[in-house]
């Protein structure tokens, strides 16, 4: 049996920071309100001219220098966005001819929050059916792009970033379990209503932003984060106790905090990011991975649960013996 196993990671924040005393400068809020409410103390947000394939391009190299993997050696690269640079190609298209891939697949995936467990997921699949070695795994964001930063219920939540990991072909486990779901009847509590083929004019405008029915996602998100929870632990024969770390998305202080005590787990069990750099989307877990990778938290062995819930509704979950 072909595993996959998690060999490298990597995270990137852009170099401007806004904090929330500056946003207080630009809506009615306060930095209190932010701190209670989300938990959020900063964001970061790319400049003008830095784009999602750029964030992307730093975690991904850092990834690969973790794993020591060249770029003769990637054979499938996934990025997980919901703010592609362009329409097409891919950012991952981007990214590939940025490292100096040649030859590998290389493809977007689109689960907004949840997209780098999406992502992860389909890279597990294809190592382990033996149609990849070596993948680079991206979730990276540029959201500060589509937020409305005079609409004060979600301009304070979100910012820019990139987180990685490198998946390589193992004997061992590795990515033990994953599971995905969607269900779009909830698309409109959470959703940006313009496209390529919606209200195009928009985009052209610079006016295509995100809108957010904040209170019903939060209930949605918790009750959810905790099913998914108890679908892993019974498919996996494990108990609460067995897991060592939960790494969650970085979305909101009280619906992580939900999510642990579903687990028995305290807080300084549970990576937190989200005052670093609000909710980055796709790049949230991955760069929570990173940080807590590096500063030498999470050790081989360790067993790790993954999460995500975002827009569609979308949600997902990753066991790893890292
Ligand atoms: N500053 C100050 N006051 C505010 C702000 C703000 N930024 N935003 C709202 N308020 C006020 C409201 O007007 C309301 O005032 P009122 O009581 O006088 O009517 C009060 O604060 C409470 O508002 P609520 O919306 O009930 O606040 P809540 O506690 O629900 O927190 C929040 C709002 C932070 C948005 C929360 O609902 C949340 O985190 N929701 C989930 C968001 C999320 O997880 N998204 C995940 C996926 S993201 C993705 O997929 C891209």
């Amino acid at each position: 049996m072909i595993y996959s196993s998690i060999t490298g990671t990597g995270g990137y924040l852009p170099e401007r920071i806004m904090d929330n005393a500056e946003l207080e400068q630009m809506v009615d809020t306060s930095d209190e309100w932010i701190k209670s409410r989300t938990g959020v103390v900063k964001r970061h947000i790319a400049a003008e001219d830095e784009m999602t394939c750029d964030l992307a391009e730093h975690a991904a190299r850092m990834a690969m220098e973790a794993a020591s993997v060249s770029a003769d050696d990637v054979d499938l690269i996934i990025v997980a966005t919901t703010t592609p640079d362009l329409v097409f190609p891919s950012t991952a298209c981007l990214l590939q001819e940025r490292l100096g891939v040649r030859g590998s697949a290389a493809f977007d995936i689109q689960a907004v929050c949840t997209g780098f467990i999406y992502a992860l997921s389909v890279a597990d699949k294809f190592i382990k059916t033996g149609a990849a070695n070596k993948a680079l795994v991206v979730g990276a964001e540029t959201l500060s792009r589509i937020i409305d930063w005079t609409d004060r219920d979600t301009c304070v939540l979100f910012g820019d970033g990139a987180g990685a990991v490198i998946l390589e072909a193992s004997e061992q486990p590795g990515i033990v379990s994953t599971f995905l779901h969607a269900d779009g009847q909830h698309k409109d509590l959470l959703k940006v209503p313009v496209g390529i083929s919606t209200n195009y004019a928009a985009i052209q405008e610079g006016s295509a932003y995100m809108q957010m029915q904040g209170n019903e996602v939060f209930k949605v998100a918790v009750n959810t984060l905790g099913r998914i929870v108890d679908e892993t632990l019974a498919a996996n024969n494990l108990e609460k106790k067995d897991i060592d770390w939960l790494v969650p998305h970085q979305a909101n202080t009280r619906i992580i905090s939900a999510t642990a005590k579903k687990l028995d787990m305290p807080l300084d069990k549970v990576i937190v990011t989200i005052d670093q750099h609000g909710n980055t989307s796709a790049a949230s877990v991955p760069l929570a991975l990173d940080v807590a990778v590096r500063d030498g938290r999470i050790q081989r062995g360790d067993k790790l649960l993954l999460e995500a819930f975002g827009g569609g509704f979308t949600w997902g979950s990753a066991l790893i013996d890292y």
